[in-house]
């Protein structure tokens, strides 16, 4: 038997296959500072588990509605209300296993073969393998400055082929945050142009020096009709390992998704969405505890990157990821011999000769940086960032 022509052309994803690398070389008992993860390493709260194991007890362990229980929609609604100033009914949302899921959802129903999308670089690397499922072309963009694009660069780099713009904000992997007046900007040039967006807004809760996220559909209410926004539990709750995300648009669209989802994974699972019930209806403190923990951590992090010569970190304002630019360091050797030339070989040589692992920055379409996540304890980044400054000083 031989693999279709569409699983051949499936990239693995570099994020995981860094943490992969970095777990084999822990297993292995080596001591390995893991940049690398795209998760909370905080539990999930204790109310949520206790939600789910009701839940098992009483025996909700069988198929559920599709589209999701009513109980989890309305949860997501009343959010979408409460926090965004949204108004979406329940037969606009649709809940899947993880908001990876969502957005494959969302893809697949609307995209045709040939169509262009739109995918601001650097961009978070699903994105890209999604739309090439889908038979349609990525059509990588520039950022202006900041790492971010404008109204502009939309009516530029439109096509008659354009059929999406994807947004992520706060982004993963820059953490940058669009403000309103960028969104607005953003917002009238699709408007113009007559794209459709796919908001992907799963790490808004992550925002620091006071700096709200705000959905795009709540800036320019006419989106809504344009815009399937993307979003769950996995980042906000630490609840990565549930598998629980959610998509709200257009009621055709997120029918079209219902439907695909009949005939490819049916529910989400039943006990973790009762858990995303309690997630999202019930105390709220842990996320602004994770947030100030991830503030705290993002401070002292830029800080000893932009300490090291030769790096240049651009200060985050959302998510947990840092994003430098190492490119300064390119055509320098390791002691071992390396020769450090992109984001890739830094990236291995870093692992290899350091024990650090952090995701090389082609993963994300752009080679002259490397992602680090902080989602790791203080201790681990102070001695993660002790041995980069060590790896740069002892480049030649
Ligand atoms: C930008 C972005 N969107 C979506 C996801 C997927 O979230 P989930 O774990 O709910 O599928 C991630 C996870 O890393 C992400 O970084």
């Amino acid at each position: 038997m031989e693999v279709s022509q569409r699983a051949k052309g499936i990239l693995p994803s570099a994020t995981l296959a860094i943490t992969n690398k970095a777990k084999v070389l822990k297993s292995q008992g080596l001591d390995i500072i893991g940049f690398g993860a795209g998760e909370p390493d905080f539990d999930t709260p204790d109310n949520i588990k206790e939600a789910a194991c009701t839940a098992l007890k009483e025996g909700f362990t069988k198929y559920t509605a599709t589209e999701g229980i009513i109980a989890l929609r309305k949860a997501v609604a009343d959010k979408l209300k409460s926090r965004n100033g949204l108004d979406y009914t329940i037969d606009e949302i649709l809940i899947s296993s993880g908001a990876k899921h969502s957005l494959f959802n969302a893809f697949m129903c609307l995209l045709n073969p040939g169509d262009e999308v739109l995918l601001p670089l650097p961009y978070w690397v699903s994105y890209e393998e999604q739309i090439r499922l889908c038979g349609a072309k990525v059509v990588a963009v520039n950022p202006e400055t900041n790492l971010k694009i404008t109204g502009d660069t939309i009516r530029r780099q439109k096509t008659s082929k354009t059929k999406l713009l994807v947004l992520n904000s706060p982004s993963n992997p820059t953490g940058v945050v669009y403000s309103k007046k960028e969104l607005k900007d953003i917002g009238e040039a699709v408007l113009e142009t007559g794209l459709g967006i796919i908001s992907d807004e799963i790490y808004e809760d992550f925002t620091y020096d006071g700096i709200k996220a705000e959905s795009i559909v709540g800036v320019i209410p006419k989106l809504k009709e344009h815009t399937i926004i993307i979003n769950g539990v996995s980042k906000t709750y630490s609840m990565t390992g549930w598998r629980i995300g959610y998509a709200a648009g257009p009621q055709n669209i997120i029918k079209a998704m219902g439907n695909l989802q009949a005939h490819s994974t049916s529910n989400p699972t039943s006990f973790a969405q009762k858990a995303a019930v309690e997630a999202l209806t019930g105390p709220q403190e842990s996320v602004s505890l994770m947030c100030q923990a991830f503030c705290k951590r993002r401070d002292y992090i830029v800080k000893a990157l932009n300490s090291i010569s030769g790096i240049r970190c651009p200060n985050p304002s959302g998510a947990f990821y840092v994003f430098p630019d190492v490119s300064d360091l390119y055509g320098k050797t390791t002691p071992k011999g390396t020769l450090v030339n992109s984001s890739q070989s830094f990236a291995s040589a870093l692992l290899e000769e350091e024990l650090v692992a952090v995701v090389p920055g082609e993963a994300f379409g752009t080679d002259q940086y490397v992602r680090l996540s902080y989602a790791c304890d203080m201790a681990t980044i102070k001695k993660g960032m002790e041995r980069i400054e060590h790896f740069v000083k002892n480049l030649s």
